[in-house]
Protein backbone atom coordinates (compact mmCIF):
# COMPACT_ATOMS: atom_id res chain seq x y z
CA UNK A 1 0.00 0.00 0.00
CA UNK A 2 1.36 3.36 -0.55
CA UNK A 3 1.71 5.72 2.56
CA UNK A 4 -0.50 7.47 4.09
CA UNK A 5 1.07 10.73 3.82
CA UNK A 6 0.48 10.49 -0.06
CA UNK A 7 -3.08 9.95 0.00
CA UNK A 8 -6.14 11.75 1.39
CA UNK A 9 -7.21 8.41 2.84
CA UNK A 10 -6.65 4.62 2.81
CA UNK A 11 -8.55 1.50 1.34
CA UNK A 12 -9.15 -1.23 3.51
CA UNK A 13 -8.15 -4.79 1.99
CA UNK A 14 -11.20 -5.87 -0.45
CA UNK A 15 -10.17 -8.85 -1.54
CA UNK A 16 -12.14 -11.65 -3.91
CA UNK A 17 -12.91 -14.73 -2.46
CA UNK A 18 -11.34 -17.89 -3.99
CA UNK A 19 -13.94 -20.24 -3.05
CA UNK A 20 -15.82 -20.41 -6.34
CA UNK A 21 -12.63 -21.41 -8.18
CA UNK A 22 -12.44 -24.83 -8.02
CA UNK A 23 -8.81 -26.31 -9.19
CA UNK A 24 -8.49 -29.78 -9.33
CA UNK A 25 -4.96 -31.14 -8.15
CA UNK A 26 -4.10 -31.57 -11.63
CA UNK A 27 -4.97 -31.20 -15.04
CA UNK A 28 -3.94 -33.52 -18.35
CA UNK A 29 -4.26 -32.94 -21.94
CA UNK A 30 -7.35 -31.54 -23.99
CA UNK A 31 -7.26 -34.31 -27.02
CA UNK A 32 -10.29 -35.65 -28.96
CA UNK A 33 -13.02 -34.00 -26.01
CA UNK A 34 -11.51 -36.05 -23.49
CA UNK A 35 -8.63 -35.13 -20.46
CA UNK A 36 -5.94 -37.92 -21.24
CA UNK A 37 -3.25 -38.56 -19.20
CA UNK A 38 0.37 -37.25 -21.19
CA UNK A 39 2.42 -40.22 -22.16
CA UNK A 40 5.20 -38.22 -21.16
CA UNK A 41 3.78 -38.93 -17.72
CA UNK A 42 5.53 -35.99 -16.78
CA UNK A 43 3.76 -32.63 -14.87
CA UNK A 44 5.05 -29.22 -13.91
CA UNK A 45 3.80 -27.13 -11.51
CA UNK A 46 1.46 -23.66 -12.68
CA UNK A 47 2.38 -20.73 -9.34
CA UNK A 48 0.62 -17.69 -8.48
CA UNK A 49 3.07 -14.98 -8.48
CA UNK A 50 1.90 -13.33 -6.00
CA UNK A 51 2.81 -15.53 -2.89
CA UNK A 52 4.89 -18.03 -4.95
CA UNK A 53 2.50 -21.14 -3.81
CA UNK A 54 1.76 -23.76 -6.36
CA UNK A 55 -1.75 -23.68 -7.92
CA UNK A 56 -2.22 -27.42 -9.57
CA UNK A 57 0.15 -30.01 -11.11
CA UNK A 58 -0.06 -29.21 -15.34
CA UNK A 59 0.70 -32.13 -18.00
CA UNK A 60 3.77 -31.46 -20.02
CA UNK A 61 3.06 -32.60 -23.67
CA UNK A 62 5.56 -35.06 -25.45
CA UNK A 63 5.98 -34.88 -28.93
CA UNK A 64 3.77 -38.30 -28.81
CA UNK A 65 1.13 -36.44 -27.19
CA UNK A 66 1.48 -33.67 -29.36
CA UNK A 67 0.99 -36.25 -32.58
CA UNK A 68 -2.04 -37.39 -31.07
CA UNK A 69 -3.70 -34.05 -30.39
CA UNK A 70 -3.03 -32.89 -34.29
CA UNK A 71 -4.27 -36.07 -35.27
CA UNK A 72 -7.42 -35.96 -33.45
CA UNK A 73 -7.89 -32.07 -34.94
CA UNK A 74 -7.12 -33.88 -38.50
CA UNK A 75 -9.93 -36.78 -37.47
CA UNK A 76 -12.42 -34.08 -36.51
CA UNK A 77 -11.97 -31.66 -39.46
CA UNK A 78 -12.43 -34.16 -41.94
CA UNK A 79 -15.22 -36.09 -40.43
CA UNK A 80 -17.14 -33.02 -38.64
CA UNK A 81 -16.53 -29.81 -38.85
CA UNK A 82 -15.57 -28.94 -42.18
CA UNK A 83 -18.90 -30.77 -43.06
CA UNK A 84 -20.84 -28.25 -40.56
CA UNK A 85 -22.43 -25.53 -42.15
CA UNK A 86 -21.89 -21.77 -41.25
CA UNK A 87 -24.94 -21.46 -38.90
CA UNK A 88 -24.53 -24.30 -36.98
CA UNK A 89 -20.50 -23.58 -36.08
CA UNK A 90 -21.92 -20.43 -34.87
CA UNK A 91 -24.25 -22.17 -32.67
CA UNK A 92 -21.17 -23.88 -31.19
CA UNK A 93 -19.55 -20.34 -30.92
CA UNK A 94 -22.45 -18.82 -29.41
CA UNK A 95 -22.77 -21.44 -26.65
CA UNK A 96 -19.18 -20.86 -24.96
CA UNK A 97 -19.53 -17.51 -25.45
CA UNK A 98 -22.73 -17.71 -22.93
CA UNK A 99 -20.84 -19.88 -20.73
CA UNK A 100 -17.96 -17.98 -20.16
CA UNK A 101 -20.32 -15.44 -18.97
CA UNK A 102 -21.70 -17.59 -16.71
CA UNK A 103 -18.76 -18.65 -15.54
CA UNK A 104 -17.16 -14.82 -15.41
CA UNK A 105 -16.25 -14.87 -11.95
CA UNK A 106 -14.50 -18.21 -11.42
CA UNK A 107 -12.39 -17.28 -15.01
CA UNK A 108 -11.89 -13.82 -13.40
CA UNK A 109 -10.69 -15.11 -9.93
CA UNK A 110 -8.72 -18.33 -11.87
CA UNK A 111 -6.68 -15.45 -14.12
CA UNK A 112 -5.63 -13.56 -11.42
CA UNK A 113 -4.62 -16.24 -9.00
CA UNK A 114 -2.66 -18.27 -11.78
CA UNK A 115 -0.98 -14.83 -13.52
CA UNK A 116 -0.64 -11.97 -11.22
CA UNK A 117 -2.86 -9.53 -12.78
CA UNK A 118 -5.41 -7.42 -10.68
CA UNK A 119 -8.89 -8.92 -10.26
CA UNK A 120 -9.81 -5.53 -11.69
CA UNK A 121 -8.61 -5.77 -14.59
CA UNK A 122 -9.35 -10.12 -15.33
CA UNK A 123 -13.00 -9.03 -14.22
CA UNK A 124 -13.98 -6.01 -16.23
CA UNK A 125 -11.63 -6.64 -19.04
CA UNK A 126 -10.09 -10.15 -19.83
CA UNK A 127 -13.21 -11.91 -18.94
CA UNK A 128 -16.37 -10.22 -21.08
CA UNK A 129 -13.28 -9.31 -23.74
CA UNK A 130 -12.82 -13.05 -24.10
CA UNK A 131 -16.64 -13.47 -24.13
CA UNK A 132 -17.11 -10.96 -26.66
CA UNK A 133 -14.57 -12.55 -29.03
CA UNK A 134 -16.81 -15.74 -29.34
CA UNK A 135 -19.80 -13.87 -29.61
CA UNK A 136 -18.37 -11.94 -32.38
CA UNK A 137 -16.70 -14.64 -34.59
CA UNK A 138 -20.21 -16.85 -34.10
CA UNK A 139 -21.63 -13.91 -35.74
CA UNK A 140 -19.48 -14.46 -38.39
CA UNK A 141 -19.42 -18.36 -38.76
CA UNK A 142 -22.40 -18.27 -41.35
CA UNK A 143 -21.52 -14.95 -43.00
CA UNK A 144 -17.85 -15.68 -44.78
CA UNK A 145 -19.72 -15.00 -48.22
CA UNK A 146 -20.50 -11.39 -46.76
CA UNK A 147 -17.27 -11.00 -45.35
CA UNK A 148 -15.46 -11.96 -48.43
CA UNK A 149 -17.65 -11.04 -51.49
CA UNK A 150 -17.52 -12.96 -54.80
CA UNK A 151 -14.69 -15.51 -53.83
CA UNK A 152 -15.33 -19.19 -52.54
CA UNK A 153 -13.88 -19.46 -48.87
CA UNK A 154 -11.70 -22.32 -47.84
CA UNK A 155 -11.05 -23.29 -44.44
CA UNK A 156 -7.76 -24.26 -43.86
CA UNK A 157 -7.78 -27.72 -41.53
CA UNK A 158 -5.61 -28.09 -38.70
CA UNK A 159 -4.79 -24.63 -36.91
CA UNK A 160 -1.52 -24.81 -34.19
CA UNK A 161 -2.04 -21.35 -32.20
CA UNK A 162 0.77 -20.85 -29.79
CA UNK A 163 -0.25 -17.95 -26.89
CA UNK A 164 1.74 -16.41 -24.21
CA UNK A 165 0.86 -15.40 -20.37
CA UNK A 166 0.18 -11.76 -20.18
CA UNK A 167 -3.75 -12.09 -21.51
CA UNK A 168 -4.33 -15.96 -20.96
CA UNK A 169 -7.66 -16.67 -21.38
CA UNK A 170 -8.74 -13.69 -23.62
CA UNK A 171 -5.44 -14.73 -26.12
CA UNK A 172 -7.36 -18.03 -26.55
CA UNK A 173 -10.32 -16.83 -27.53
CA UNK A 174 -8.69 -14.11 -29.86
CA UNK A 175 -6.95 -17.42 -31.00
CA UNK A 176 -9.90 -20.16 -31.31
CA UNK A 177 -13.38 -17.98 -32.13
CA UNK A 178 -12.05 -17.36 -35.72
CA UNK A 179 -10.49 -20.15 -36.58
CA UNK A 180 -13.38 -22.24 -35.27
CA UNK A 181 -15.73 -19.78 -37.33
CA UNK A 182 -14.11 -20.14 -40.27
CA UNK A 183 -14.25 -24.24 -40.30
CA UNK A 184 -10.53 -25.14 -38.75
CA UNK A 185 -10.02 -27.54 -35.91
CA UNK A 186 -7.04 -26.50 -33.29
CA UNK A 187 -4.84 -27.31 -30.83
CA UNK A 188 -3.63 -24.55 -28.70
CA UNK A 189 -0.76 -24.93 -26.83
CA UNK A 190 -0.88 -21.89 -23.66
CA UNK A 191 2.31 -20.19 -21.95
CA UNK A 192 3.61 -22.58 -19.35
CA UNK A 193 2.94 -20.10 -16.28
CA UNK A 194 -0.48 -19.59 -16.55
CA UNK A 195 -2.42 -22.73 -18.42
CA UNK A 196 -5.00 -22.89 -15.72
CA UNK A 197 -7.50 -20.70 -17.39
CA UNK A 198 -7.34 -22.64 -20.85
CA UNK A 199 -7.88 -25.83 -19.12
CA UNK A 200 -11.20 -24.09 -17.47
CA UNK A 201 -11.59 -23.20 -20.97
CA UNK A 202 -11.58 -26.74 -21.95
CA UNK A 203 -13.99 -27.95 -19.54
CA UNK A 204 -16.31 -25.45 -21.11
CA UNK A 205 -15.52 -26.52 -24.58
CA UNK A 206 -16.84 -30.08 -23.09
CA UNK A 207 -19.61 -29.00 -21.44
CA UNK A 208 -20.59 -27.29 -24.11
CA UNK A 209 -20.74 -30.69 -26.50
CA UNK A 210 -18.44 -29.29 -29.51
CA UNK A 211 -17.77 -32.40 -31.52
CA UNK A 212 -14.85 -34.04 -29.71
CA UNK A 213 -11.21 -33.16 -31.84
CA UNK A 214 -12.61 -29.81 -32.78
CA UNK A 215 -10.88 -28.06 -30.14
CA UNK A 216 -7.58 -29.81 -28.22
CA UNK A 217 -5.88 -27.87 -25.56
CA UNK A 218 -2.36 -29.20 -24.90
CA UNK A 219 0.16 -28.01 -22.11
CA UNK A 220 3.99 -27.75 -21.84
CA UNK A 221 7.34 -25.72 -22.55
CA UNK A 222 8.73 -24.64 -25.48
CA UNK A 223 9.53 -27.86 -26.85
CA UNK A 224 5.50 -28.81 -27.08
CA UNK A 225 4.96 -25.57 -29.03
CA UNK A 226 8.16 -26.60 -31.19
CA UNK A 227 6.56 -29.93 -31.46
CA UNK A 228 3.25 -28.43 -32.99
CA UNK A 229 4.92 -25.71 -34.98
CA UNK A 230 6.70 -28.76 -36.95
CA UNK A 231 4.06 -31.35 -37.41
CA UNK A 232 3.38 -31.73 -40.69
CA UNK A 233 -0.39 -31.95 -40.70
CA UNK A 234 -0.76 -28.26 -38.96
CA UNK A 235 -1.77 -25.96 -41.92
CA UNK A 236 -1.40 -22.78 -40.05
CA UNK A 237 0.27 -21.65 -36.76
CA UNK A 238 -0.58 -18.42 -35.16
CA UNK A 239 1.80 -17.34 -32.34
CA UNK A 240 1.89 -14.84 -29.96
CA UNK A 241 5.03 -14.08 -27.66
CA UNK A 242 8.45 -12.68 -27.91
CA UNK A 243 10.01 -11.24 -31.21
CA UNK A 244 13.09 -14.05 -30.57
CA UNK A 245 10.73 -16.75 -30.84
CA UNK A 246 8.60 -15.50 -33.55
CA UNK A 247 11.56 -15.56 -35.79
CA UNK A 248 12.52 -19.15 -34.87
CA UNK A 249 9.21 -20.45 -35.71
CA UNK A 250 9.12 -18.08 -38.78
CA UNK A 251 12.58 -19.93 -39.87
CA UNK A 252 10.93 -23.53 -39.29
CA UNK A 253 7.90 -22.81 -41.34
CA UNK A 254 9.82 -21.42 -43.93
CA UNK A 255 9.86 -23.82 -46.91
CA UNK A 256 6.44 -26.00 -45.63
CA UNK A 257 3.24 -25.32 -46.86
CA UNK A 258 2.23 -23.64 -43.41
CA UNK A 259 0.31 -20.29 -42.89
CA UNK A 260 1.36 -17.88 -40.36
CA UNK A 261 0.61 -14.81 -38.41
CA UNK A 262 2.86 -13.66 -36.06
CA UNK A 263 1.81 -11.08 -33.30
CA UNK A 264 4.99 -10.32 -31.31
CA UNK A 265 6.64 -7.74 -29.11
CA UNK A 266 6.63 -3.50 -28.84
CA UNK A 267 7.51 -0.53 -27.90
CA UNK A 268 5.06 2.21 -28.44
CA UNK A 269 5.18 5.81 -28.34
CA UNK A 270 2.81 8.03 -26.53
CA UNK A 271 3.36 11.89 -27.73
CA UNK A 272 2.23 14.78 -25.71
CA UNK A 273 1.67 17.59 -27.84
CA UNK A 274 1.93 21.51 -25.97
CA UNK A 275 -1.96 21.79 -27.26
CA UNK A 276 -3.01 18.43 -25.32
CA UNK A 277 -5.49 18.49 -22.07
CA UNK A 278 -2.42 17.36 -19.93
CA UNK A 279 -4.86 15.98 -17.10
CA UNK A 280 -6.09 13.35 -19.25
CA UNK A 281 -3.12 12.65 -21.02
CA UNK A 282 -1.53 11.43 -17.83
CA UNK A 283 -4.87 9.03 -17.24
CA UNK A 284 -4.23 7.73 -20.24
CA UNK A 285 -0.31 7.26 -20.09
CA UNK A 286 -1.01 5.42 -16.73
CA UNK A 287 -3.28 3.48 -18.37
CA UNK A 288 -0.97 2.64 -21.27
CA UNK A 289 2.24 1.24 -19.30
CA UNK A 290 0.73 0.18 -15.77
CA UNK A 291 -2.26 -1.25 -16.94
CA UNK A 292 -1.80 -5.62 -16.47
CA UNK A 293 1.88 -4.29 -14.98
CA UNK A 294 3.03 -3.10 -18.11
CA UNK A 295 3.27 -6.44 -19.72
CA UNK A 296 1.63 -6.16 -22.27
CA UNK A 297 2.92 -5.87 -26.23
CA UNK A 298 0.83 -2.59 -26.66
CA UNK A 299 1.68 -0.96 -23.68
CA UNK A 300 2.70 2.88 -24.18
CA UNK A 301 6.49 2.44 -22.50
CA UNK A 302 7.46 5.62 -23.82
CA UNK A 303 6.63 9.02 -23.39
CA UNK A 304 7.55 11.67 -25.85
CA UNK A 305 6.36 15.16 -24.49
CA UNK A 306 6.90 18.46 -26.45
CA UNK A 307 9.75 20.57 -24.45
CA UNK A 308 7.27 23.57 -23.07
CA UNK A 309 5.55 20.84 -21.15
CA UNK A 310 7.83 18.60 -19.68
CA UNK A 311 8.01 19.80 -16.32
CA UNK A 312 4.16 19.62 -15.58
CA UNK A 313 3.95 16.26 -17.47
CA UNK A 314 6.92 14.78 -14.94
CA UNK A 315 5.08 16.57 -11.92
CA UNK A 316 1.69 15.11 -12.91
CA UNK A 317 3.18 11.55 -13.29
CA UNK A 318 5.33 11.56 -9.98
CA UNK A 319 2.38 12.60 -8.02
CA UNK A 320 -0.04 10.00 -10.08
CA UNK A 321 2.07 7.35 -9.69
CA UNK A 322 2.62 7.75 -5.59
CA UNK A 323 -0.87 6.91 -5.65
CA UNK A 324 -0.98 3.93 -7.36
CA UNK A 325 -1.78 0.80 -5.24
CA UNK A 326 0.60 -2.15 -5.66
CA UNK A 327 -0.20 -5.39 -4.01
CA UNK A 328 -2.39 -8.69 -3.79
CA UNK A 329 -3.85 -8.99 -7.25
CA UNK A 330 -6.95 -10.47 -5.72
CA UNK A 331 -7.67 -7.07 -4.06
CA UNK A 332 -10.34 -5.33 -6.14
CA UNK A 333 -8.71 -1.68 -4.52
CA UNK A 334 -4.56 -3.16 -6.30
CA UNK A 335 -3.60 -1.17 -9.74
CA UNK A 336 -0.85 -3.41 -9.98
CA UNK A 337 -0.88 -6.87 -9.55
CA UNK A 338 2.15 -9.20 -9.66
CA UNK A 339 4.94 -9.87 -12.29
CA UNK A 340 3.87 -13.03 -13.84
CA UNK A 341 7.37 -15.14 -13.36
CA UNK A 342 10.41 -14.61 -11.39
CA UNK A 343 12.15 -14.77 -14.96
CA UNK A 344 9.88 -11.83 -15.82
CA UNK A 345 10.47 -9.86 -12.64
CA UNK A 346 14.18 -10.47 -13.05
CA UNK A 347 14.17 -9.13 -16.50
CA UNK A 348 12.47 -5.98 -15.23
CA UNK A 349 15.14 -5.53 -12.24
CA UNK A 350 17.76 -6.12 -14.77
CA UNK A 351 16.42 -3.06 -17.10
CA UNK A 352 16.45 -0.90 -14.46
CA UNK A 353 19.79 -1.61 -13.57
CA UNK A 354 20.75 -0.91 -17.16
CA UNK A 355 18.88 2.67 -16.55
CA UNK A 356 20.84 3.59 -13.68
CA UNK A 357 24.26 2.25 -15.22
CA UNK A 358 23.31 4.79 -18.98
CA UNK A 359 23.00 7.69 -16.36
CA UNK A 360 19.25 8.13 -16.27
CA UNK A 361 17.14 9.22 -13.59
CA UNK A 362 15.03 6.64 -12.06
CA UNK A 363 11.89 7.21 -9.76
CA UNK A 364 9.92 4.98 -8.15
CA UNK A 365 7.01 5.09 -6.27
CA UNK A 366 7.96 5.09 -2.57
CA UNK A 367 5.17 2.38 -1.74
CA UNK A 368 6.15 -0.67 0.37
CA UNK A 369 5.82 -4.07 -1.45
CA UNK A 370 4.38 -7.58 -0.40
CA UNK A 371 7.34 -9.52 1.50
CA UNK A 372 6.52 -12.26 -1.06
CA UNK A 373 5.51 -12.39 -4.53
CA UNK A 374 7.01 -10.89 -7.59
CA UNK A 375 6.00 -7.01 -7.23
CA UNK A 376 7.42 -4.34 -9.30
CA UNK A 377 7.21 -0.30 -8.02
CA UNK A 378 5.57 1.98 -10.74
CA UNK A 379 8.56 3.45 -12.26
CA UNK A 380 9.86 6.46 -14.51
CA UNK A 381 12.96 6.36 -16.35
CA UNK A 382 13.85 10.50 -16.93
CA UNK A 383 16.30 11.97 -19.46
CA UNK A 384 16.12 9.26 -21.28
CA UNK A 385 17.89 8.96 -24.81
CA UNK A 386 16.76 7.22 -28.49
CA UNK A 387 20.05 5.11 -27.84
CA UNK A 388 19.62 3.96 -24.61
CA UNK A 389 19.00 0.38 -24.61
CA UNK A 390 15.55 0.63 -21.94
CA UNK A 391 14.15 3.31 -24.98
CA UNK A 392 14.93 0.94 -27.89
CA UNK A 393 14.18 -2.78 -25.96
CA UNK A 394 10.71 -4.06 -24.68
CA UNK A 395 11.35 -4.44 -20.81
CA UNK A 396 7.53 -5.79 -20.50
CA UNK A 397 7.08 -4.28 -17.25
CA UNK A 398 5.63 -0.83 -14.95
CA UNK A 399 8.41 1.13 -16.71
CA UNK A 400 7.83 3.95 -18.79
CA UNK A 401 10.98 6.07 -20.43
CA UNK A 402 10.75 9.52 -20.65
CA UNK A 403 12.42 11.61 -23.68
CA UNK A 404 11.11 15.42 -24.71
CA UNK A 405 10.93 16.92 -28.41
CA UNK A 406 10.98 20.52 -29.80
CA UNK A 407 9.10 20.10 -33.71
CA UNK A 408 6.42 17.54 -34.52
CA UNK A 409 9.07 15.84 -37.00
CA UNK A 410 11.08 15.48 -34.27
CA UNK A 411 8.55 13.26 -32.28
CA UNK A 412 7.25 11.22 -35.25
CA UNK A 413 11.74 10.29 -36.15
CA UNK A 414 11.61 9.38 -32.61
CA UNK A 415 8.42 7.17 -32.21
CA UNK A 416 9.27 5.61 -35.75
CA UNK A 417 12.77 4.83 -34.61
CA UNK A 418 12.47 1.93 -33.28
CA UNK A 419 12.53 -2.01 -34.36
CA UNK A 420 9.10 -2.51 -33.08
CA UNK A 421 5.93 -0.98 -34.53
CA UNK A 422 2.94 -2.26 -33.03
CA UNK A 423 1.10 0.83 -31.35
CA UNK A 424 1.26 4.40 -30.70
CA UNK A 425 -0.88 7.07 -28.54
CA UNK A 426 -1.51 10.75 -29.51
CA UNK A 427 -2.36 13.37 -27.16
CA UNK A 428 -3.70 16.84 -28.66
CA UNK A 429 -6.75 18.75 -29.00
CA UNK A 430 -5.99 19.40 -32.46
CA UNK A 431 -7.99 16.68 -35.15
CA UNK A 432 -5.36 17.94 -37.94
CA UNK A 433 -2.18 17.13 -35.95
CA UNK A 434 -3.75 13.65 -35.01
CA UNK A 435 -4.40 12.75 -38.57
CA UNK A 436 -1.14 14.29 -39.83
CA UNK A 437 1.07 12.00 -36.92
CA UNK A 438 -1.00 8.99 -37.31
CA UNK A 439 -0.43 8.76 -41.16
CA UNK A 440 2.87 8.71 -40.51
CA UNK A 441 3.76 6.88 -37.33
CA UNK A 442 4.50 2.97 -38.40
CA UNK A 443 2.09 1.28 -35.63
CA UNK A 444 -0.36 -0.82 -36.28
CA UNK A 445 -2.64 0.27 -34.23
CA UNK A 446 -2.85 4.22 -33.20
CA UNK A 447 -5.03 5.54 -30.25
CA UNK A 448 -5.71 9.43 -30.42
CA UNK A 449 -7.01 10.89 -26.62
CA UNK A 450 -7.20 7.38 -25.36
CA UNK A 451 -5.18 4.19 -24.80
CA UNK A 452 -5.73 0.31 -24.75
CA UNK A 453 -9.10 0.62 -25.84
CA UNK A 454 -10.40 -3.02 -27.63
CA UNK A 455 -12.95 -4.35 -29.31
CA UNK A 456 -13.74 -7.74 -31.16
CA UNK A 457 -14.14 -5.75 -34.85
CA UNK A 458 -10.91 -3.75 -35.06
CA UNK A 459 -8.01 -5.50 -36.49
CA UNK A 460 -4.84 -5.67 -34.11
CA UNK A 461 -1.32 -6.24 -35.93
CA UNK A 462 1.92 -4.83 -36.03
CA UNK A 463 4.81 -3.59 -38.45
CA UNK A 464 8.42 -4.42 -38.18
CA UNK A 465 9.25 -6.93 -35.54
CA UNK A 466 6.12 -6.30 -33.87
CA UNK A 467 5.27 -8.69 -36.54
CA UNK A 468 2.40 -9.82 -39.30
CA UNK A 469 -0.82 -10.62 -39.99
CA UNK A 470 -3.95 -8.94 -38.36
CA UNK A 471 -6.16 -10.54 -35.45
CA UNK A 472 -9.58 -9.49 -34.51
CA UNK A 473 -12.11 -8.06 -37.34
CA UNK A 474 -12.93 -8.98 -40.08
CA UNK A 475 -8.91 -9.01 -41.01
CA UNK A 476 -8.60 -11.93 -38.43
CA UNK A 477 -11.19 -13.90 -40.84
CA UNK A 478 -8.20 -13.43 -43.25
CA UNK A 479 -5.75 -15.54 -41.98
CA UNK A 480 -7.87 -18.71 -41.66
CA UNK A 481 -9.07 -19.35 -45.05
CA UNK A 482 -8.31 -19.59 -48.46
CA UNK A 483 -9.78 -17.51 -50.72
CA UNK A 484 -10.57 -18.86 -54.16
P1 LIG B 1 8.01 -16.80 -25.32
O1 LIG B 1 7.94 -16.22 -26.68
O2 LIG B 1 9.13 -17.71 -24.98
O3 LIG B 1 6.66 -17.63 -25.02
C1 LIG B 1 5.44 -17.48 -25.71
C2 LIG B 1 4.87 -18.86 -26.01
O4 LIG B 1 5.72 -19.55 -26.93
C3 LIG B 1 4.75 -19.79 -24.80
O5 LIG B 1 3.57 -20.56 -24.91
C4 LIG B 1 5.99 -20.69 -24.94
O6 LIG B 1 5.86 -21.93 -24.32
C5 LIG B 1 6.06 -20.84 -26.44
N1 LIG B 1 7.38 -21.21 -26.97
C6 LIG B 1 8.60 -20.96 -26.42
N2 LIG B 1 9.59 -21.46 -27.21
C7 LIG B 1 8.98 -22.03 -28.28
C8 LIG B 1 9.46 -22.69 -29.44
N3 LIG B 1 10.77 -22.88 -29.67
N4 LIG B 1 8.55 -23.15 -30.34
C9 LIG B 1 7.24 -22.96 -30.14
N5 LIG B 1 6.73 -22.35 -29.05
C10 LIG B 1 7.59 -21.87 -28.13
O7 LIG B 1 7.94 -15.60 -24.31
P2 LIG B 1 8.50 -15.54 -22.79
O8 LIG B 1 9.85 -16.19 -22.69
O9 LIG B 1 7.45 -16.08 -21.91
O10 LIG B 1 8.67 -13.97 -22.59
C11 LIG B 1 9.88 -13.34 -22.98
C12 LIG B 1 9.63 -11.94 -23.46
O11 LIG B 1 8.79 -11.95 -24.61
C13 LIG B 1 8.90 -11.05 -22.48
O12 LIG B 1 9.77 -10.50 -21.56
C14 LIG B 1 8.29 -10.01 -23.41
O13 LIG B 1 9.26 -9.03 -23.69
C15 LIG B 1 7.98 -10.80 -24.66
N6 LIG B 1 6.58 -11.23 -24.73
C16 LIG B 1 5.73 -10.63 -25.62
C17 LIG B 1 4.40 -10.98 -25.64
C18 LIG B 1 3.44 -10.33 -26.56
O14 LIG B 1 2.24 -10.27 -26.24
N7 LIG B 1 3.83 -9.89 -27.71
C19 LIG B 1 3.85 -11.97 -24.72
C20 LIG B 1 4.82 -12.59 -23.88
C21 LIG B 1 6.12 -12.22 -23.88
MG1 LIG C 1 0.95 -19.32 -12.88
Amino acid sequence: MPKETTLSWTYSPAPESKDQTFLKERYDLFINGKFTKPESKKYFHSFNPADETPLAQVARASEKDVDAAVKSAASAYNKVWSKLEGKERGKYLFRIARMIQERAKELAVLESMDSGKPIRESRDFDVPAAANHFFYYAGWADKLEYAFPNRKVESLGVVGQIIPWNFPLLMAAWKIAPALATGNTVVLKPAESTSLSALKLAEIIKDCDLPPGVVNIITGFGDTGEYLVKHPLVKKIAFTGSTEIGKHIQKLCAGTDKKLSLELGGKAAHIILEDASINEAIEGIINGIFFNQGEVCCAGSRLLVQENKAEEVITKLKARIEKLIVGDPLDKNTDIGAINSKMQFDKIQNYIGIAKQEGLEVHQSSCTLPAKGFYVRPTLLLNAAQTNRVVQEEIFGPVLTLQTFRSIEEAIELANNIPYGLSAGIWSSKGSRIFNLSSKLKAGVIWANSYNKFDPSSPFGGYKESGFGREGGLHGLRSYVNLK
